[in-house]
């Protein structure tokens, strides 16, 4: 599964991912070709209906790590470690994270930069392939003050740059870049391999949230359909397709043939 990836980005091919939750979706995501499905901490938005990801456990987690890797036996499966089982200290992130894998997953991804680059570290040495997350880190929207994109100031962007050279060389194989101008994501990815959402189409790939590309997400489910508008950077595959099946495919082709992301889905 690792070959696969290295294979796209040195011959310089866009990596299709997708988030995927269960069984069904990733049979129909391998036969689509899609290359990563990230089993994502976004299905505390999705399928659980909270307002974030932080109320997500380890347990289930592994739980829909398990009925994906199910369902897609041949394509590599990135898992993302929830908020608080990596932040405090690298042996409980090497054994939180080794329960992700023996659960199906061939990477895992967790949040932050420099500060976790130890802990990286650690866990490549122990043969567990990292993804870190940096610009918006959804577990941190607290923080963050809402849903706003970083990189925006030179400091901020240099902060970033910073983490991404940082993971890189702890060992990460990739890094995700969320909500960050287009310029800033091309200087990442000169320094490691990334995958972009709301990062522009200079990124090594791109990765969607299903109910996005599906136009099927409304917000949660708290709040009023009405009250939820879609982040720039989603797009509604299904639109133009005549099935969910042909919705992924057009995906994996429009990631490609970089035609997505658009200029109107960047920053
Ligand atoms: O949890 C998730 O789905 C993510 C997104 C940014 C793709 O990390």
């Amino acid at each position: 599964m690792l070959q696969h990836l290295q294979a796209l980005i040195d011959r310089g091919e866009k990596i299709a991912m997708l988030t995927c939750y269960d069984a069904s979706f990733a049979k129909l995501m391998e036969l689509a070709g899609v290359d990563v499905l990230l089993v994502g901490d976004s299905l505390g938005m999705v399928l659980q209906g909270a307002e974030n990801t932080l109320q997500v456990t380890l347990e289930q987690m592994i739980y829909h790590v398990k009925c994906v890797a199910a369902g897609a036996p041949n394509t590599l499966i990135l898992a993302d470690m929830p908020v608080n089982t990596y932040e405090f200290g690298k042996e409980l992130a090497l054994e939180n994270a080794q329960m992700l894998m023996d659960a199906g997953a061939h990477m895992v991804k967790f949040e932050g930069g420099g500060k976790l680059a130890e802990t990286a570290r650690h866990l490549v040495q122990h043969g567990i392939p990292v993804c870190a997350h940096l610009g918006f880190t959804p577990q941190s929207v607290e923080k963050l003050g809402g849903y706003k994109i970083q990189g925006k100031t030179p400091e901020s962007a240099q902060q970033i740059l910073q983490d991404a050279q940082a993971m890189q060389e702890a060992g990460a194989s990739l890094v995700l870049l969320e909500m960050v101008p287009a310029a800033l994501a091309g200087k990442v990815t000169a320094i490691v391999p990334t995958i972009g959402i709301g990062a522009g189409v200079d990124c090594s790939g791109q990765v969607l949230v299903l109910q996005d590309l599906l136009g099927i997400y409304n917000g949660p489910a708290s709040k009023a359909p009405q009250d939820y508008k879609a982040p720039r950077f989603a797009k509604n595959f299904l639109q133009e397709s005549n099935s969910v099946q042909q919705a992924v495919v057009n995906y994996v082709a429009a990631v490609k043939d970089k035609t997505f992301p658009a200029p109107e889905h960047s920053y």
